[in-house]
């Protein structure tokens, strides 16, 4: 083991321009996030042109920000790690060309991260007791999967979304009811007044893959109740919709990983990703893990949504592992977890 490798992190994929100093793969000496969520708010999802638009105007502050408050300047550090896949293709770039240049210019080590590998590390932050192997059940914007963690640097996908993403039906259901960009927390927030049993919606299975996920059934589902109802005039009770809904994914979501975990013998579950930070779907697969006997971890609120510790912590693995890239990195806009 390395010791007190401090690792730069950097952080593009979406639409926050984030950076970190971690040591050790664990030790957060700074983190620093610049959200664009106010401005794609505007247009109820993110805008690709206005996302790298953006972090092509905030990363230097960005990474001189988490230089600053690490207390560190480039020659402290030892490996600059950087996002690279998958994302949207321009705000990536935005992130391995800063990186590229950076490494050039210091003759540090560069490491290319995969963004899921990223949020499954979040943990390491959080929960520095947690060491693969264990299941982990990743949902964000773009991703929902169940992956099978062997090592920190080897993964195995046990289960995957058929269509939407979990934090996609979050935001879509939220639009709908016209709660702002992005809806999971406004979801969330409304659940905690609502309740849970007013609607019965569609737990959706997908035909000969018991872990898999299908959400666009459960989304649409919703949408035609609210439609429905505003045509005819009638007034639903959004926070009880929201809390059968929230219920329902949390639910499918949570049933999948037990049975995942459970039918290859592990007994630790950690949950990540920025749909992480919902409080019904932390509460029942935390119920449910004590109930089966296993283990839970989820990251701190800070490190579930895209942040650029957890690509400095994921690219400490990496670069033990003797994960390396030079000026040909290119960004990838979609890459499987197993390919990387
Ligand atoms: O991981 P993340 O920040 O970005 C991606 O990699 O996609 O995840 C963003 C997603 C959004 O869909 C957002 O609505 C969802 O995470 N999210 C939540 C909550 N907070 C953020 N979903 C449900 N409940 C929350 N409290
Ligand atoms: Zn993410």
């Amino acid at each position: 083991m390395v010791i007190d490798m401090k690792i730069l992190g950097i952080e593009s994929s979406c639409d926050e321009t984030a950076a970190a100093v971690v040591e050790d793969g664990k030790t957060v000496l700074s983190n620093i996030v610049a959200s664009q969520i106010d401005e794609h708010k505007l247009y109820g999802g993110v805008v690709p042109e206005i996302a790298s638009r953006r972090h092509c105007e905030n990363i230097h502050t960005v990474v001189t920000g988490a230089l600053i408050e690490a207390d560190c300047t480039l020659n402290d550090i030892d490996a600059i790690a950087v996002t690279y896949a998958p994302g949207l293709i321009g705000a990536l770039l935005v992130g391995v060309s800063f990186a590229k240049g950076l490494a050039m210019d210091t003759g540090l080590p560069l490491v290319p991260v995969h963004h899921i590998s990223g949020h499954i590390a979040a943990n390491y932050i959080s929960n520095p007791r947690l060491k693969p192997p264990y299941m982990a059940l990743v949902v964000s914007g773009g991703h929902s999967h169940i992956i099978e963690v062997l090592d920190y640097t080897k993964y195995r996908i046990v289960g995957r979304t058929r269509d939407d993403a979990a934090g996609e039906c979050f935001d879509k259901v939220a639009r709908t009811i016209g709660y702002p960009y992005p809806g999971g927390k406004s979801i969330d927030d409304a659940s905690k007044r609502g309740n849970p049993e007013a609607y019965t919606l569609p737990h959706p299975h997908v035909a000969g893959s018991e872990y898999d996920f299908s959400f666009s059934g459960l989304k649409t589902a919703v949408i035609n109740l609210v439609h429905n109802s505003l045509q005819k005039g009638e007034q639903l009770n959004y926070d009880d919709l929201c809390a059968s809904f929230q219920k329902t994914i949390s639910e499918i979501l949570v049933s999948n990983t037990i049975k995942a975990a459970a039918d290859s013998g592990y007994k630790t579950i950690a949950v990540s990703g920025g749909v992480s930070a919902n409080s019904g779907l932390k509460k029942l697969l935390s119920d449910e893990c004590r109930k089966c006997g296993f283990e839970f971890f989820c990251p701190e609120f800070k490190y579930c949504g895209d942040n650029g510790a957890m690509i400095a912590s994921q690219g400490y693995f990496d670069f033990l592992s003797g994960k390396r890239a030079d000026e040909s990195l290119n960004a990838l806009p979609t890459l499987p977890i197993t390919e990387v």
